[in-house]
């Protein structure tokens, strides 16, 4: 079960990093305009436009290939090849003070293959921690960022022992835990239950909804009913490009696009 333990302590208090929100903002946080990218002279994202509200969970749904993938890593500049304007906050990405690396502390991105550093597992927790106000208050950080992965209760009495001790489930925990540590505004999370089994899956859905409720999410995934469960938005991509966005119920129910709808036909029947 997720502990009902909110991190706004450490969310609010400390501003995560040097940006301010700028004066008068609409309540999206994150706009991308006209997004596009060309990987070895292929279009890889073409005329990518959507905008997310301040909180809540984003589903990204399309077939493989579609540039999912490609999306998150704009996002949080591990792709910086891109044209057109991502904002967060009102603030231009490109513009990030620190660049890239201090970006990433701000949009962090969790991959569908757990990454744990050979340490502990309080050291993994640790590892984006700046500061002597943060390290100063690193017990009560490790604690509410693992209470908040569903990670706490298995690993409170292991804290220093190795990461890679724990299941495949646990680790992908363990990194979303990291990753809520340095109090992001956005958390982007690629595929991250595709290989887990029903309880890990669960657990980490609660725990998206439980921190959907103070930042905004943006998850992949090729699994409809984790999308509708999930709530919040639905983005469908094709071929590069955003097909259709929609709040859950209304996507699910009566999809607008005639791509989207064959996508899902298509989607249900593969299932059977
Ligand atoms: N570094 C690269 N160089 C060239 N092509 C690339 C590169 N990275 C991705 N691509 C291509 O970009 C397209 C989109 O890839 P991406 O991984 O974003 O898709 P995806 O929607 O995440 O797919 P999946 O659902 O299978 O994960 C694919 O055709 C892929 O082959
Ligand atoms: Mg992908």
């Amino acid at each position: 079960m997720v502990a009902d333990l909110r991190h706004d302590d450490f969310l609010q208090a400390e501003p995560a990093g040097p940006l301010e929100s700028s004066q008068n903002q609409p309540s999206a946080v994150l706009t991308v305009e006209k997004l596009a990218l060309s990987l070895a002279g292929k279009e890889i994202l073409q005329q990518v436009d959507f905008s997310l509200s301040a909180i809540g969970v984003t589903s990204v749904i399309g077939p493989s290939g579609a540039g999912k993938s490609s999306l998150l890593r704009c996002l949080n500049g591990l792709e910086s090849g891109w044209t057109g304007g991502v904002k967060i906050d009102g603030n231009d990405i490109r513009q990030w003070p620190g660049g890239w690396d201090q970006l990433r502390r701000h949009v962090g991105l969790i991959a569908q293959k757990p990454l744990v550093f050979n340490t502990s597992i309080r050291a993994n927790v640790c590892f984006g921690l700046h500061g002597w106000r943060q390290r100063r208050r690193a017990d009560g950080l490790v604690k509410a960022s693992l209470q908040q992965a569903a990670l706490w209760d298995e690993v409170a009495d292991r804290l220093d022992a190795a990461a890679t001790t724990l299941s495949v489930g646990q680790q992908q925990r363990l990194c979303i835990a990291r990753a809520i540590a340095i109090k992001p505004k956005i958390l982007l999370l690629d595929e991250p239950t595709a290989s887990l089994d029903p309880l890990s899956k669960q657990l980490i859905e609660q725990s998206m909804l439980q921190l959907a409720q103070q930042i905004p999410l943006i998850c992949v995934t090729h699994d409809l009913e984790q999308a509708q469960r999930l709530k919040g938005q639905v983005i469908f991509m094709c071929d590069g490009r955003v097909i259709e966005q929609a709040a859950s119920d209304q996507f699910f129910r009566q999809p607008q696009q005639i791509e989207t709808r064959e996508f899902l036909r298509w989607s249900v029947c593969d299932c059977d």
